[in-house]
Order: C-alpha cells, then structure tokens, then sequence
C-alpha cells in the first residue's frame, strides 16, 4: 500500500510502497482510508524526524471497514467510520497518511451520514478538541426549556481548524462568541456564530477591556502560550471558565482567581466521537475546509515554511 513515511534522517516525509497492516487481535478493525487531516501534531512528527527520530504520519481518518476482528459485533466491511490515532502514542504501521490502517474498535465511530469523506476526515481530532474546550467553558444545558442566552465568550483563534468548530459548539450552546481572526476571515466568523470578530494583526485586548468592562465570561484560546494565557485569562471575571488546547493554563493559579481552568486534551474513544457525528448530524457542526490535498501532496505540504494562512482544515484525500 501507499503511505506517507518518516524517514528519520531528516527532510520531509516521502510517499513509499509499505506492506498493509493486518487484523490481529480480536478487537481489532482494518479501515481502507479514504481521507484525512493535516494537524499540528504532523508538523511536531516531522520535526522530530528531523531530530533522527522515525516513525508513522497523520492521525485523522475517514474510511470504510475492511475487516473487522472476532470480537467487533458492531461493525462490519463495508461501514463507513471515523477517528483519529492518539497522539503521542506509538501506533504500528505508518500512521492515517496511509490506504490501510489498523485500529482498535473503541477508537471508531460511524462517520456522520450528512457529510461526505472529505467532511468526516479533518472532523475527528480538531472536533474532539473542539468539543472538549466548549464542555470547558460553556458547558452543555441540562434542559432545553432554559433560555439560550450566555454570556460573552472569547475565542482566540477562532480562524483555524479546532477554532471554527469551537466557534459553532459555543454559539450553539447560546453563547454570544466574540473570535480573532484576520479581516478577510470576519465573514467566515460571522457565518459560524461570532457576533464579533478582533483583527489580531493589532493589540485587541483594550477593545475587549472597554467593551467587557466587567470581565467576560470565558476564554477557549488556541494559539497562547503559557505567558499570554496569563494576559488573555484577565480578560474572564471571577466565577468564568477558561480552556487551552496548548496545555498553557496554571489551573491552580487561575483557581485562586476564581476562575475554574482545563487543559484540554483529546480523547480518542467512541463515546466523543460520537457526539461530534451527533452535532454534524444535527448541523450544528459544519466542518470548514481550506483545501483538499492528495497524499502524494504531502511531502512538499509539511515541508513548506512559513505556513501559509488559511480558515479551517486542509483535508487529504488518500486514494487516487
Ligand atoms: N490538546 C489537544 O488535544 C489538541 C488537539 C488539537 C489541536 N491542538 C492544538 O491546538 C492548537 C490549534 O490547533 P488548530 O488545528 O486549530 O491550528 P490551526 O488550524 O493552525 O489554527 C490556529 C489559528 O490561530 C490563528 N492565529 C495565529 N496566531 C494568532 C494570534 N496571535 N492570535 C489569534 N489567532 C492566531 C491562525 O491564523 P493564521 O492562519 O493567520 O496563522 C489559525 O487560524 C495547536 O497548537 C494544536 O497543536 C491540541
């Protein structure tokens, strides 16, 4: 089969013939990959190859069941499913930028049946970060009879590919979303829920300060490390709730603070996934697309620098 390999002696990975994987354990699901996802954590893998360090490529998949192992009762070949490899975690196999791969069941869901390959592929880890972020800081009402209307919540960097899923879950959830973005990205933001969006090419904080004089309510930041979170986080009064995907929040810092703060990180497992397939189904989630890239695009994809800007995911489509 085809798939995008480290090399480890550094450059950018090259697309190689490799043997496929194979069903071994019970639990075990061969998935035929159809599309998949750039996400930072294959930018951190090539750049540990790069440190002499070897190993598998790309982590979201879209893709149909191959095979499934004697123990799988729920899935069988030919089931459309969805998921992502745990990040940091040592796979065996080349990684998701590959035509087959091998995956426990509990790690797949049943892709959403409103959306097509390309859709389902970038869902799968930016939409559980998303998902978990917003369980953070506005998290889900418990009757459907109360008021949809929250306070304001800020999302720093709301143009990319976990920010303009976290965008539409917390406006969704009633909550009155102000975002950063670039200029040409303020409609996008608009479409997606945000009442408001802050050019972050200029200091925003003092607009934010005058307008929210009182604090807001929450803060999903995407980008900050841990020195800006320290800034970003005053901006949210005593009693709100703050999220980083970045691992940059001191939560007992900001305890001290009154404001209750998560790390968030990812979950691979059924149960996540499937209430991201649930929101997509619902159409509360439209996952937004930069490009389409195809496999073979790969190697002069994760070699390119600087990055160039985008709104949302650049999906990868793995056949031909
Ligand atoms: N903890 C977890 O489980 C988990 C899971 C997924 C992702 N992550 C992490 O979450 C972060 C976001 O991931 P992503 O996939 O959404 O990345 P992404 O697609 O690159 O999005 C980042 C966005 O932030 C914008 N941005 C850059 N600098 C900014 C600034 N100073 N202020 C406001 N916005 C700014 C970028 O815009 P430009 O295009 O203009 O630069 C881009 O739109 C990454 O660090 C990733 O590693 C963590």
């Amino acid at each position: 089969m085809r798939a995008a390999v480290l090399t480890g002696q550094g450059g950018p990975p090259r697309v190689a013939e490799v043997a496929a994987p194979s069903v071994r354990a019970p639990e075990d699901v061969l998935v035929r990959v159809l599309t998949s996802s750039l996400n930072h954590a294959d930018l951190d893998a090539v750049a540990q190859a790069r440190d002499g360090v070897p190993g598998g490529l790309g982590l979201d998949f879209a893709g149909l069941v191959v095979e499934a192992g004697s123990a799988v009762a729920d899935l069988a070949p030919g089931d459309g499913v969805l998921g992502f490899l745990p990040p940091g975690v040592p796979h065996e196999g080349p990684g998701a930028f590959a035509e087959y791969l091998v995956v426990p069941a509990r790690l797949l869901a049943r892709r959403p049946a409103t959306l097509d390959f390309v859709q389902s592929g970038v869902l799968p880890l930016a939409g559980t970060a998303a998902l978990l972020a917003v369980d953070a800081v506005v998290p889900p009402r418990r009757s459907r009879l109360v008021a949809p209307t929250r306070g304001p919540v800020l999302v720093v960097g709301g143009s990319g590919g976990v920010g303009t899923l976290a965008v539409q879950v917390a406006n969704a959830r009633g909550a009155a979303v102000v975002s950063t973005g670039q200029p040409q990205d303020r409609t996008l933001l608009h479409l997606l829920g945000a009442i408001e969006v802050l050019d972050y090419s200029g200091d925003w904080l003092p607009e934010v300060r005058e307008r929210y004089a009182e604090g807001v309510d929450g803060l999903v930041d995407l980008v900050s490390d841990a020195d800006r979170f320290v800034i970003l986080s005053e901006l949210v009064r005593p009693g709100g709730r703050v999220a980083s995907t970045r691992g940059a929040a001191d939560v007992s810092a900001l305890a001290r603070r009154g404001v209750t703060a998560v790390n968030v990180v990812a979950r691979s497992d059924r149960e996540l996934l499937g209430r991201l397939v649930d929101c997509a189904d619902a159409g509360t989630l439209q996952p937004v697309i930069d490009r389409v890239i195809n496999l073979s695009d790969l190697p002069s994809e994760l070699g390119a620098s600087p990055r160039p800007h985008g709104c949302g995911k650049v999906a990868v489509t793995i056949g031909d």
